[in-house]
């Protein structure tokens, strides 16, 4: 049909002024309105509303209503229901030029009611399927839709989708990390330990019933599993919180250098000790003090800790007096405490003290169903400034859960910036994860993926080998008769190899 061109380049003009507009929301509701008031305002509507398919029920919801009340329009016999249905159906646009004289509707109550005059019903489309509608009408004024305002509706609809249907991931990912957090921290508060599988729950439950007291805490668990992160945790949740958490690294120190940390020293207590200083156990006064492998003090620094857990008195290296310190005591170690106080380096007296409440932290092996959770947090939490990732492939996954984690969650951790750093896009793929997890992966499903048959022949042929392909010796070996062991290289169709230099054995 031939048209004025400048009506057409009107129609290209408003097009691309609601481009710019609404390419620059990401924010969903915000888009929806913009997307119903371009409308209205190019098309010079009265009324409108914006229908939006829910995904998951498969209802339509009204996103946005102009003149309308949003809660009536469904059932309501103010609108045109009818042209709904059929741009719905049909997806098609729906344009009503005079209502009264169209033949379509003019029997419907609502036009007749409320004097409608020109209806429009948009359908939103994305590949072939409806996702929405935007319905407009005019009453009261002369006017009447035109053909170019179609033509402007229909291009108009077609990029409105494009930014619905990205804003909606958009949307869904921000409400995923909302859930996510409130999923967190509703678990007992204790917001940056995550992990819903049971051994995790069990041990929140505890950490729950310990917060408030001042019992001592001794945090026993592999490297990695999050010692140092649940002492923090059980300070900041304490009555403690606006005192001191200090923590000391007791592994591999020299034992006066540990003490006089600890203890503090008195001027002249030895060779430059040149005036008074405070103890870390004193600084902490009134707070926390965090014993980090504990497992490693030395029997002298062990008697003097016992001191502090049972008469809460230390006394400074070199000094002559004690002085009261009040400090909660948590410590950690990734040694079986009970074996070293069965071998006898560590006394038993003060193992009891420290582990009034013990949390074995289970390793991350032991709870693979918290990888998918935690992977979840650690993108959120590392993905850098410019940065967007949203997720692991399903096989990326997939490795992640079959590995088996020796140096669990900071591993984790680990593996989770790398692949960020390596990511092409915004989602994590099996090519970004490093590869020795991948390698103990496969080796692995290599190994267990033989079949049972596969394994006997190999082990029988290498046990023949081993023997000079002697057959008396290989059956007794195996364990097995002679005959057994013929009826089994008959059945693997193992050759008779070397048959001479067993006649001559
Ligand atoms: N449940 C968890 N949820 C979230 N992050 C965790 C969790 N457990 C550990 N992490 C993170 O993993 C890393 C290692 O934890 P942490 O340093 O507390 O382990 P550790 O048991 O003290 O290890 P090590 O024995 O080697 O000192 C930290 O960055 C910590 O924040
Ligand atoms: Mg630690």
């Amino acid at each position: 049909m031939a048209k004025s061109l400048p009506e057409n380049v009107k129609v290209l003009k408003s097009l691309y002024e609601a481009s710019e507009v609404i390419n620059s929301i990401r924010d969903y509701n915000e888009l929806l309105e913009k997307i119903m008031d371009i409308t209205l305002n190019v098309l010079e509507a009265e009324r409108g509303f914006l229908m939006i398919l829910e995904d998951k029920k498969g209802e339509m919801k009204v996103e946005v209503a102009r003149n309308f009340h949003k809660e009536n329009i469904i059932n309501s016999k103010e609108i045109s229901m009818t042209s709904v249905y059929k741009a719905l159906q049909d997806g098609e646009i729906v344009l009503t030029s005079d209502a009264k004289t169209d033949p379509r509707f003019s029997q419907s109550q609502s036009i007749a009611l409320y004097n409608l005059r020109s209806i429009l019903v948009v359908p939103l489309k994305r590949l072939n399927r409806v996702i929405g509608v935007i319905y407009i009408d005019t009453q009261t004024s002369k006017k009447i839709f035109s053909e170019e305002e179609v033509e402007f509706m229909n291009a108009f609809a077609n990029l409105a989708v494009l930014s619905i249907e990205n804003a909606k991931l958009t949307n869904s990912l921000a409400i995923e990390n909302l859930t996510l957090k409130k999923e967190i921290s509703s678990l007992y508060n204790f917001e940056d330990i995550i992990g819903t599988s049971k051994k995790m729950r069990d041990v929140l439950r505890l950490l729950e019933k310990v917060i408030n007291s001042d019992v001592p805490v001794l945090l026993e668990g592999e490297s990695g599993t999050g010692k140092g992160l649940i002492a923090r945790a059980i300070h900041f949740n304490s009555p403690r919180k606006d005192k001191k958490f200090i923590t000391q690294y007791c592994g591999a120190l020299p034992e006066t250098l540990l003490e006089s940390e600890l203890f503090g020293y008195v001027k002249g207590a030895f060779t430059g000790a040149l005036t008074d200083k405070m103890g870390l156990f004193e600084a902490a006064d009134g707070g926390t003090f965090f014993l980090d492998e504990v497992g490693d003090l030395s029997v002298s620094t062990q008697t003097k800790l016992l001191r502090v857990l049972q008469e809460h008195k230390i006394r400074r290296l070199g000094d002559t007096e004690d002085r009261n310190v009040d400090v909660r005591i948590i410590s950690a170690t990734n040694k079986i405490l009970e074996d070293e106080v069965k071998k006898g380096t560590f006394r038993e007296d003060l193992f009891y003290r420290l582990k009034v409440v013990k949390i074995v932290i289970p390793p991350l092996r032991e709870r693979k169903e918290d990888i998918p959770i935690l992977v979840k947090y650690l993108i959120h939490k590392l993905n850098g400034k410019n940065k967007n990732i949203e997720g692991v492939s399903n096989e990326a996954m997939a490795a992640l859960l079959k590995y088996d984690w020796p140096g669990n969650i900071r591993e984790l951790e680990n593996v989770i910036q790398h692949a960020i750093v390596m990511a092409q896009n915004d989602i994590i793929t099996i090519d970004d994860i490093p590869e020795e997890i991948l390698n103990k992966r496969m080796i692995r499903r290599e190994f267990y993926s033989k079949r049972l048959k596969d394994v006997e022949r190999e082990h029988i042929l290498n046990v023949l080998a081993d023997n000079d392909y002697s057959r008396k010796k290989t059956a007794e070996i195996l364990g097995i008769s002679l005959r057994t062991l013929h009826y089994k290289l008959k059945e693997y169709n193992i050759e008779r190899k070397n048959e001479k230099s067993e006649e001559e054995k």
